[in-house]
């Protein structure tokens, strides 16, 4: 069989999966691999959860694909069930993370035209990663991503993470809106300090501009609660989500509230897949099993456990200088090359990756148990020895 036809878009490791079921993969030759990437942070419940499984048969039998131009009780139930309880009151469906930033971009840009012709630059953070196309890499505040497609769209004005300052001194009323990831994730699992979020909020307010929190990586429970903002009590005006919305299934969504929420009107966007039924189906079943505060709990003490198994760790091998994250979206910085680290995994049968210049991230499920984390701590463990042995050959 030929690879040769994929795009060469990814340095891929040697092997291609052909089963998963819960915190494992398996290769064409039934080598089991256990799994703490989780497709990047998406599938939450696990391989093949039968939870997802259900979800997708039974929708399968009625219906997949219709049109935006008609409802579906799966599109509404799933809006419904994200805004129940949040702050929320109205959800734009999308595929992809990408999509629902382009979608949250548009909406600023109009929030800001329709007051005056000026308002229409976007404030994004330093380090930042909001995906890949022209408009998301815009405002995405690491130049590895941009500089072989540049012009970028203009208007971007970049401040500096968790800098009460440099937010300050970027803001003028030409602004029409704020994107931040509360955790950056690509850029090395940095989260915000509340202060930060919490000036973003007051400087939006001040200047009329829209905050959007990108929460593509740390939301959906990631972080242990079901948005973001619960975590850092800071409300923002929009909220992008995907990943661990859909499980392993696609979809995205932009989630607005207040005036946000009005912004859009007939014509302005659209998507031709987005919120079709088999998608809010799986993602309801999802959602639904995520956004429960026993689960959620469970979420946070399980990464309080991983980051304690991790800190022991740290005093075991010098070469790693910090644990940090919340909930199940943790790291570890590290003083050497992290690819050594990750392909040692590799060949160990260890799943993980890495994020920013130094930093291994941990994306286990987030209904993995503790005894799954105890073994995934044990041949990480080995994985170290080897790399340390490595090191002083
Ligand atoms: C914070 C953040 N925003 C946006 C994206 C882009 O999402 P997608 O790859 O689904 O388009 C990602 C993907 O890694 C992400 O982590």
């Amino acid at each position: 069989m030929s690879k040769s036809n994929l795009m060469n878009s990814y340095k891929r490791y040697p092997v291609t999966f052909v089963k998963g079921e819960g915190i494992y993969l398996y290769d064409e030759n039934n080598e089991k691999y256990i799994d703490f990437v989780s497709g990047v942070a998406v599938n939450a419940l696990g391989h093949c959860s039968p939870v997802i499984k259900k979800a997708i048969q039974e929708q399968s039998e009625k219906v997949m694909h219709i049109s935006n131009y008609y409802y579906s009780n799966e599109a509404i139930d799933l809006s419904e069930l994200l805004c129940k309880d949040s702050d929320f009151d109205s959800v734009f469906f999308t595929n992809s993370g990408t999509e629902s930033i382009e979608g949250a971009m548009k909406i600023c840009r109009k929030y800001g035209n329709s007051q005056n012709t000026n308002k229409n630059k976007i404030i994004s953070m330093k380090n930042s990663f909001h995906g890949r196309s022209l408009g998301a890499l815009s405002i995405t505040g690491r130049e590895v991503y941009k500089t072989p497609f540049y012009p970028m769209i203009p208007g971007v004005i970049e401040a500096e993470f968790n800098n009460i300052e440099s937010l300050e001194n970027a803001f003028n009323d030409d602004v029409c809106g704020v994107f931040i990831e509360p955790v950056q994730g690509e850029g090395g699992i940095n989260a915000a300090t509340p202060e930060f979020l919490k000036k973003a909020r007051e400087l939006c307010d001040k200047h009329n501009a829209l905050l959007v929190f990108d929460e593509i990586q740390c939301g959906a429970g990631r972080i242990g609660t079901y948005f973001c903002k619960d975590t850092f009590d800071v409300l923002p005006d929009v909220v992008c989500m995907a990943k661990g919305l859909g499980g392993g299934f696609p979809i995205g969504a932009i989630v607005t509230t207040g005036t946000a929420s009005n912004v859009i009107t007939y014509g302005n966007h659209g998507t031709t897949y987005g919120g079709n039924p088999l998608a809010c189906a799986v993602s309801k079943a999802v959602t639904s099993t995520i956004k429960n505060a026993e689960f959620l709990n469970d979420v946070k003490e399980k990464g309080n456990y991983l980051k304690e198994k991790l800190s022991q760790l740290q005093d075991k091998f010098d070469f790693i200088t910090k644990v940090k994250g919340l909930g199940l979206l943790v790291g570890i910085e590290v003083s050497i090359t992290p690819s050594l680290i990750t392909n040692e995994a590799f060949k160990n049968k260890l799943l993980i990756i890495t994020a920013g210049e130094n930093v291994i991230r941990f994306l286990p499920p987030l209904n993995v148990t503790k005894e799954e984390i105890d073994l995934f701590i044990e041949r990480f463990t080995e994985v170290l020895k080897n790399v340390q042995l490595n090191l002083n050959k």
